[in-house]
């Protein structure tokens, strides 16, 4: 690069940062600045440090371990290798026998589902399901702790909402009979806290009331239920769901999303939601590795096993020390409370080589701030004791005796949230 051009670009870059923000777009990054200047990095609490080597990382959704397992990479490859066409574009373009129409097939037959949608994300799935069934006519309950794409998903159709309190189905009930049929959301296995919906119970609601129901099985697909497809699927109740979305980010190890639902609806929904029609589809080998992901999840009761079994021993682990928990599952969450709490916490184990996952506001509850530890089948029984060692070694240091949430584990309402 020539002087001349580097001056040129150097006085345009001046320009573009003295560039006079207005008001109301200054009061919100001042806002930012405010709230994370008092941390000791200068910087969100989410943000911890670099784990470098040798640290035990557990803030991966990589539930089975498959991230960089040869078959989903050589499946890849060997499709950027013999592609000729890349279909960059909407998928409303896409046609019958489509690489996505192949594995919309595969997912729908692996879950139990007449059809399947394969999605940019778990988040556009989620909101573009939303827009296409609610509008403003329609009453929308939501469990507290529901992923906030479905909260978006209920912004963007403009619908009504009563949420219902956290696995609480007796007060979904009560919603439901007094302001009338809609549609119900849940998760079925929630992604902070990692406790388990009363599926049995959501459902039975929806179908007696003639509501709609969504689940979403972002953290249970592929790691719960028969060869992984899903917690619906274990407990019986396919048949009576009409939408289950999932993030494919998780035990999929990829960057997609699905929606399983009815033949007629995977009929509508591509012309009628906007992130369907109007962001791009996902790329072949993306689908290629997909597809090869799904064969490993088929056949991954050995991994499924062993992933079940770390979450129990970190569980009991944690339990035995004290710590109040709410999960039931591979993720497993303390929580120190106040973000200053939180600071110190991370702050210590990270120190001790120990990374798990900052969740904060707007991702909890203000004040209410979770360490999550999401767990995958390839840790060794020495990993999880070192951490449930550190656990054990720094109760002091980290006030965990002082904790709300210990408390109220002491007072006998441990879990409740
Ligand atoms: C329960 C749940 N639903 C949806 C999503 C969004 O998925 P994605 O990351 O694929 O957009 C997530 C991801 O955090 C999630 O945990």
């Amino acid at each position: 690069m020539s002087e001349l051009h580097e001056n040129n670009k150097n006085s345009d870059e001046k320009e573009r940062f003295t560039l006079h923000v207005p008001d109301f777009l200054e009061e919100r990054l001042n806002a930012f600045d405010a709230a994370v200047e008092h941390f000791r990095t200068g910087k969100p609490v989410v943000v911890g440090g670099d784990p470098g080597k040798g640290a035990i990382i557990l803030q991966s959704n990589d539930y089975l371990n498959l991230s960089r397992h040869p078959e989903i990479s050589s499946a890849q490859i060997k499709k950027l290798a013999l592609s000729d066409k890349d279909p960059v574009m909407s998928a409303v373009f896409l046609h019958e026998g489509s690489d996505k129409d192949l594995f919309e097939i595969r997912m729908a037959r692996f879950t139990g589902f007449e059809s399947a949608i394969l999605c940019q994300s778990g988040w556009s799935a989620n909101v573009g399901l939303m827009q296409a069934i609610a509008s403003e006519k329609t009453p929308v309950y939501i469990d507290f702790f529901t992923h906030m794409s479905l909260w978006e998903g209920i912004k963007v159709s403009g619908a009504s909402f009563h949420v219902f309190m956290h696995n609480d189905a007796d007060h979904l009930e009560k919603l439901v009979s007094k302001h009338g049929r809609g549609i119900i959301l849940a998760d079925s296995l929630y992604s902070t806290t990692g406790d388990i919906a009363p599926l049995e119970d959501i459902i039975d609601i929806a179908n007696r009331y003639d509501c709609v129901s969504v689940i979403d099985e972002s953290h249970s697909l592929g790691t719960h239920g028969p060869q992984g497809a899903g917690l619906v699927a274990a407990l019986g109740l396919t048949e009576k769901v009409h939408f289950i979305t999932s993030s494919l980010a998780k035990a999929f190890a990829g960057r997609a999303g699905i929606i399983l639902c009815s033949k007629r609806f995977a009929g509508y929904f591509p012309y009628t939601s906007f992130p369907a029609i109007f962001s791009s589809s996902l790329l072949p080998h993306e689908i290629a590795g997909l597809s090869a992901t799904l064969d490993l999840i088929i056949n991954g009761d050995e991994g499924r096993k062993q992933l079940h079994e770390n979450a129990s021993f970190l569980r009991n682990g944690f339990l035995q020390l004290g710590y109040a928990l709410a999960s039931e599952s591979q993720i497993i969450s303390l929580e120190p409370g106040p973000e200053t709490n939180m600071e110190v916490l991370r702050d210590v184990l990270e120190s001790r080589k120990v990374f798990g996952s900052v969740f904060c506001a707007p991702a909890t509850p203000k004040n209410r701030s979770l360490m999550r530890f999401s767990l995958h089948s390839g840790l060794s029984k020495d990993e999880l004791q070192y951490v449930i060692d550190v656990c054990g070694s720094i109760r002091e240091e980290v006030g965990m005796w002082e904790w709300k949430s210990t408390k109220r584990n002491n007072s006998g309402t441990a879990g409740k949230l």
